[in-house]
């Protein structure tokens, strides 16, 4: 074997021990324990606060609504993406206040005029033109029944 090849075999050797002690440092404690990843994660996630209710802890207590809401076209759309996560609310309704947005901003998300949506899944409104003498979507429309117009 050539001498200058022999002297390059204790510098691999180095270039090995140094990439072990720095793999060692950089890799998790947990790393593998279940897979491939870190096993704390698992832990970190189920420690994540919850913020999000059901729709049928909403029911519990407002049957009376989903009642209207069945004979609707909103019956499909969640509570929550209306009235936010509200598990605060649930846990506390007394106290903890809800969301109740009905701005022409706030119905636009769904119903403003979107090339990129298709006009077939969601009626589309000009909102800024339609029925502009009023200022929110909800001073005309019921949100539970959007077809009953207010006076
Ligand atoms: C444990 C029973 C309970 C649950 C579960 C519950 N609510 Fe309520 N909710 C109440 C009570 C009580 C009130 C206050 C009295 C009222 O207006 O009926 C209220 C009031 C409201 C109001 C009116 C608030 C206001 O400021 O006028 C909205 C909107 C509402 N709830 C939505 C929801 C939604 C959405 C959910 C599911 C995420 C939900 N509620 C789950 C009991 C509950
Ligand atoms: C399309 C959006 C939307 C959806 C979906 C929706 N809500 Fe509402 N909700 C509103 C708005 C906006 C108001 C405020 C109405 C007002 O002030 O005139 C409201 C008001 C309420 C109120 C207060 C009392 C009342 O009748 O005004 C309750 C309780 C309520 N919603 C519960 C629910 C529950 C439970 C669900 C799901 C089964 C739900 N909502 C689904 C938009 C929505
Ligand atoms: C999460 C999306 C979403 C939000 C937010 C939303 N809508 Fe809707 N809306 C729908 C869907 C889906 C339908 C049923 C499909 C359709 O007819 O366009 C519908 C139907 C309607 C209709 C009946 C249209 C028809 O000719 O059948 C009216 C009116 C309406 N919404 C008004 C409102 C108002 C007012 C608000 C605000 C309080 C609102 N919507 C918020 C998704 C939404
Ligand atoms: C002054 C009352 C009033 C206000 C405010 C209002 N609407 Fe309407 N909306 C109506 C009436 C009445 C109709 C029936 C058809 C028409 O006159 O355009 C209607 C129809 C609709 C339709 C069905 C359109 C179709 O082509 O079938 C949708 C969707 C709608 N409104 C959504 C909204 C949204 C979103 C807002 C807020 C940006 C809003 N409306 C504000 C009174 C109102």
């Amino acid at each position: 074997m050539p001498e200058q090849l022999k002297r390059l075999f204790p510098l691999f050797a180095i270039f090995i021990i140094i990439f072990l002690i720095i793999r060692h440092l950089l890799i998790p404690d947990t790393f593998g324990l279940y897979g491939h990843y870190r096993g704390d994660a698992l832990k970190d996630n189920a420690n994540i606060e919850l913020v999000y209710a059901s729709k049928e802890a909403c029911i519990e207590c407002h049957s009376d609504i989903r009642e209207m809401l069945e004979m609707d076209e909103h019956s499909d759309i969640s509570c929550l993406s209306c009235h936010g996560p509200g598990l605060e609310h649930v846990e506390n309704p007394e106290t903890a206040n809800i969301e109740k947005p009905g701005s022409r901003e706030f119905c636009g998300r769904c119903h403003a005029i979107n090339p990129a949506r298709s006009t077939n899944m969601i009626i589309q409104v000009d909102i800024k033109e339609h029925h502009a003498e009023k200022k929110d979507c909800i001073d005309c429309h019921n949100p539970h029944q959007v077809w009953e117009i207010k006076e």
